[in-house]
């Protein structure tokens, strides 16, 4: 069993809770009020289930059985359909000029995977298609939580480079809380050119 699935499995709640991550709520107002849309390592589905309340066709993906398990049951209680399914987001392949909306909320890759699969998102876009993404800052391998391992982590112009082919409307690094609360988090929307 993979970590995710043992801290999934644990809790008989929602790990992150059922409400989306608060920068996908911020950039809401952005969204199409139809399409299609993504949210990868959709972990029980908050962000996911959101974009479908958003009015949006929306489906997501983890690696993690169980949290998609979880995420199927907030759609049911949210009462919206989200089409959550297992797969590798690395390995997956995405089809192209097909998605509205892509979000990814705290998933992190060495490269040369961060890059070939921001290239893949920008591709599985359509044209005026937005990606949200919310990533840890290599700062955070220092601190108390997050991924400590800062191969695994990209500054912002870092990842700027690596989704070339959108035009940023919000793209911040930004430095919240302190001590076990300390966060250092990169926020980006994106829209493809
Ligand atoms: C910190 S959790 C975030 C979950 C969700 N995005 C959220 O904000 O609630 C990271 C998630 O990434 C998933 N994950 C990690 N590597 C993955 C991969 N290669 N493919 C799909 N999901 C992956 C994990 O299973 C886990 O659910």
């Amino acid at each position: 069993m993979n970590k995710w699935n043992e801290r999934y499995a644990a809790d008989s709640g929602f790990v992150f809770g059922t409400e989306p991550h608060e920068f996908i709520r911020r950039v809401a107002p952005y969204f199409p009020e139809s399409g299609r849309a993504l949210d990868l390592a959709a972990g029980e589905g908050r962000n996911g289930v959101f974009l479908a309340e958003c009015g949006l066709q929306a489906e997501g993906t983890d690696l993690s059985a169980v949290g998609v398990g979880k995420a199927r049951r907030l759609a049911a209680i949210k009462g919206v359909g989200f089409h959550a399914y297992v797969a590798d987001v690395a390995e997956m392949a995405m089809p192209s000029e097909t998605f509205s909306v892509i979000t990814s909320v705290n998933c992190h890759f060495a490269e040369p995977v961060r890059s070939r699969l921001a290239q893949k998102i920008v591709a599985a876009l359509v044209s005026d298609g937005l990606f949200a993404g919310v990533f840890f800052h290599p700062e955070q391998a220092a601190l108390a939580k997050g991924p400590n391992d800062a191969t695994m982590l990209a500054d912002l112009p870092t990842l700027q480079t690596a989704f070339s082919g959108l035009e940023w409307l919000v793209a911040e690094h930004r430095r919240e809380g302190v001590g076990d609360e300390a966060k250092s988090v990169i926020c980006l929307l994106g829209r493809k050119v």
